[in-house]
């Protein structure tokens, strides 16, 4: 366990902080809000005292953590007056903190903290702290775009301290992009990789992770879908690039932002799926296919929309293509075991007995098998119960976050893979 200072600065994404705030504790962290005096107008420091359960600094004048914290190691009597020991507070805090953690960060603050200005509590504390520095920088594209701003963050990155991509396309070589904040999950795992990077044998490996529902078009306006959310893909993508994974993400249309990967392929059908991920396997580690992939297509679409008439529709749909069964019959694969195979099994009720018959039918490593007719499971919920089912036995898992899902599946994979490496020949 660690302890974090969160500062927030005034952003429009502030109040994602809050969300923030809770992933860190989830992991097991304690944290200590830092407010600048433009945040509290986003958010109200009385939220960050409520799940912090810690007075949240707002101001360099007031005794707060420092006194706090003394009261609470050292039996002191919390110091009364205002003002008191307040000047030196930042220095106590900055000796103490694992992580100095800023989300959103502003043009402003970014500005102070590249000219070594200490005029508020938060900048003086970025420049009394020894801990790592990471930053999550949310502002308008044309501020986030502008030299200045760009000049101050190639300084700071300069002087090791990290970031975490605001949106889509924020690239480390041209410092570009929309200037949205991050999602509060992909700033947690940044945070989590520098608190405690993992040595895990996904590190360096080419993981790919499907995820989403795919879309089956019936004409130029119409589809047949599903109710995948993409979550637990996401999840395990997430954590994959935790582990040191290179990731390629191939996702279908869902309404959530997808984490950070090295490489994210945007597809539609499952035929467009079944490419990408074909594409992607052959220089593959590890496939994980999470995503809800259709197994019936219309068999012909299309083009234009079509109007309506008082007749019943009949829809004619055609199979796809099963990309697991696809991939568990490569060639290479009898030969190497390699890649390692990763299926889901969404079934209502008898889940684990169907899960088993489908992983020897597609000829995968892992079937994950879980009830999507359980509330608090499978579509559309951030919380999953599975059973992983391999050749060496059966592990049902509690219900839980999807994230930590997938830490125990990738668990799971790292074993197949610590075995493949001793022994290179399939089990
Ligand atoms: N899958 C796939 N290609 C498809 C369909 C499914 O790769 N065209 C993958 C899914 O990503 C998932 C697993 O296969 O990992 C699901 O297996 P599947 O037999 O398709 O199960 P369901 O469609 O959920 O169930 P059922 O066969 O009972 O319809």
């Amino acid at each position: 366990m660690s302890l974090i200072a969160l500062g927030v600065t005034g952003g429009i994404g502030a109040y994602k902080s809050v969300e923030v705030c809770r992933g860190l504790q989830r992991h097991g962290h304690e944290v200590v809000a830092v407010m600048t005096r433009s945040a509290a107008r986003f958010v109200g420091p009385v939220t960050f005292e409520a799940i912090t359960r810690r007075p949240v600094i707002t101001s360099q004048w007031k005794p707060g953590m420092n006194a706090r914290l003394r009261a609470e190691r050292f039996g002191e009597a919390s110091p009364e007056p205002e003002r008191r020991r307040a000047d030196i507070e930042h220095i106590a805090i900055a000796d103490q903190i694992a992580l100095l953690l800023v989300a959103p960060c502003t043009a402003n603050v970014i500005g102070k903290f590249a000219a070594g200005i200490a005029d508020d509590f938060l900048s003086s504390l970025y420049l009394a702290a020894r801990a790592p520095v990471l930053l999550a920088p949310a502002m308008n594209s044309n501020m986030l775009a502008h030299d200045a701003v760009q000049q101050n963050l190639r300084t700071l990155a300069a002087r090791g301290v990290r970031f975490v991509e605001p949106g889509e396309g924020y690239l480390a070589c041209g410092w570009i992009g929309k200037g949205r904040l991050a999602e509060p999950a992909d700033i947690v795992a940044a945070a989590l990789a520098i608190l405690s990077p993992v040595d895990s044998i996904l590190r360096g490996r080419h993981v790919v992770v499907t995820a989403g529902p795919t879309c089956e078009d019936i004409d130029a306006v119409r589809y047949v879908g599903n109710r995948s959310s993409g979550r637990m893909g996401f999840a395990l993508a997430a954590e994959a690039r935790r582990r040191g994974a290179r990731v390629t993400l191939v996702a279908g249309p869902t309404g959530l932002e997808p984490p950070a990967a090295d490489d994210l392929v945007r597809v539609r059908s499952a035929a467009e799926m079944h490419a990408a991920v074909t594409r992607a396997a052959s220089r593959a580690d590890v496939v994980i296919m999470a995503a809800a992939v259709a197994d019936y297509t219309p068999s012909s679409p299309a083009t234009h929309k079509v109007p309506k008439t008082d007749a019943p529709l009949t829809l004619t749909l055609a199979r796809t293509r099963d990309i697991l069964a696809d991939l568990g019959r490569m060639p290479s694969r009898a030969a190497s075991g390699m890649p390692i195979l990763v299926g889901f099994a969404a079934e209502t009720g008898n889940a684990a007995a169907k899960a088993r018959e489908k992983r020897a039918r597609k000829g995968v490593d892992l079937m994950v098998a879980n009830d999507v007719a359980r509330p608090d499971a499978g579509f559309e919920v951030q919380t999953n119960a599975v059973t992983i089912i391999g050749a060496d036995g059966e592990q049902e898992l509690p219900v839980q976050a999807k994230d930590r899902v997938a830490a125990a599946i990738l668990d799971r994979v790292e074993q197949l893979l610590r075995a493949r490496a001793a022994s290179p020949v399939r089990a």
